[in-house]
């Protein structure tokens, strides 16, 4: 017997059903790069009901930050080098890292021009590098401890008997200057171990639950003066009604310092920033997010990897324990951070912080 309708005809109102139980996003669009068609899990990973996406230029909306991929120009798709790859996409004030790819659509003559399959990747890659980060520094933060406790009762001994010899020595001994230099180093030794210390041994937090952007605000604003001196143009984009979270102010406040300064020091022939605060929802949870974009130097593929180990710095009189130190007090609140390079130069450090169901607006 020969069949007279075909396998999807014979389906009939079956396929949107069909399409909408994939656990990936598809989207369709015709050759203006309008969308036609997007189902249900491509609406759920960009947050957002189908209808606001449809008839639309996908271009107007998402944006691509991966070179050699964009939405405005079709022609620009190659489906021969198909295979999966991931792309940056910016959608609203959100970034989403996409596992993508392009598929052909079976008619040539109908509306359908490009078809776009999609998962979102940005929180598994995320995962991954962050469990990575915190089983390597375990041990490296018992042995912090230990060489920050042996470097610092000595170096108190060694203070007292500076200033003992300098008190002997005659008012206009020039001798005086070199021993206060050496006592500034000593300050500088000292700072260190006090931060290597805390880096080890952290204080335990007073977790009190409120808004994370009075935080931003007060760092940006402390800040000011260096971002100007720096030639840096500052953009704040704070999502408003942001739910509460559980955190300790003081140390969250200086995770965003020490993120805020990197940038700064990447961009020492000016450039731009900008901080953004915004409700994410991963699949069942909902997070915060906080992001920080700069169009600096970057941060090369070989040691995108290590920025987070302590110690790790390129810069001459860092002592690389800012991100460390960073990383594990988000640890602490259960958060996490993660760093990509932008793709037209710069890097964007991402935090999220989860929310406890049932948190409402912090006001
Ligand atoms: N926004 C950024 N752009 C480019 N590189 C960055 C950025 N943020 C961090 N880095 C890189 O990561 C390294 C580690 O940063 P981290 O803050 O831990 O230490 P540091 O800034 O070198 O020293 P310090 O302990 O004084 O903060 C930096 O030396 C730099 O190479
Ligand atoms: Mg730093």
């Amino acid at each position: 017997m020969t069949p007279r309708t075909t396998g999807t005809e014979a389906a009939g109102g079956l396929v949107p059903q069909l399409l909408d139980s994939l656990d990936f996003g598809l989207l369709a669009m015709d050759g203006e790069s309008h969308v036609l068609y997007i189902n249900r899990k491509a609406s759920e990973i960009l947050g957002t009901p189908a209808e606001e996406f449809l008839g639309r230029p996908a271009g107007e909306f998402l944006n691509s930050r991966t070179p050699g991929f964009s939405f405005w120009s079709l022609d620009q798709i190659d489906p021969e080098e198909a295979g999966t790859r991931e792309i940056m996409l910016e959608y609203g004030s959100k970034e989403f890292l996409l596992e993508a790819r392009w598929l052909t659509p079976a008619e040539t003559e109908g509306p359908i021009a490009a078809i776009l399959a999609f998962d979102d990747v940005t929180e598994t890659v995320g995962e991954v590098e962050f469990q990575r980060r915190v089983d390597r520094f375990a041990s490296v933060g018992d042995l912090s401890a230990v060489i920050a406790h042996e470097i610092r009762n000595p170096l108190t001994g060694i203070r007292t008997t500076i200033q003992y010899v300098g008190g002997k020595m005659p008012r206009d001994s020039t001798l005086r200057a070199d021993l206060e230099e050496v006592i500034k180093e000593l300050d500088r030794i000292e700072q260190f171990t006090t931060d290597l210390l805390q880096f080890a041994r952290p204080k335990s937090f007073q977790l009190v639950e409120q808004d994370i952007n009075p935080i931003l605000e007060t760092v940006m604003d402390n800040l000011e003066i260096p971002f100007a001196e720096a030639g840096i143009t500052v953009r704040r984009d704070l999502a408003p009604n942001l739910p509460g979270l559980p955190f300790d102010r003081d140390a969250i406040q200086q995770v965003f310092l020490n993120i805020v300064l990197n940038a700064i020091e990447a961009m020492p022939g000016g450039g731009q920033f900008r901080i953004s605060s915004s409700v994410r929802r991963y699949r069942s949870r909902l997070a915060v997010e906080v992001a920080f974009s700069d169009t600096g130097c970057g941060i090369s593929e070989e040691v995108i990897d290590k920025i987070f180990d302590p110690f790790f710095t390129s810069k001459p009189a860092g002592t690389g324990l800012g991100l460390s130190i960073s990383l594990q007090i988000l640890r602490e609140h259960g958060g996490r951070i993660t760093v990509r390079n932008r793709s037209q130069g710069g890097v964007t450090f991402r935090l999220s912080f989860p929310v406890r169901s049932g948190a409402g607006p912090s006001g």
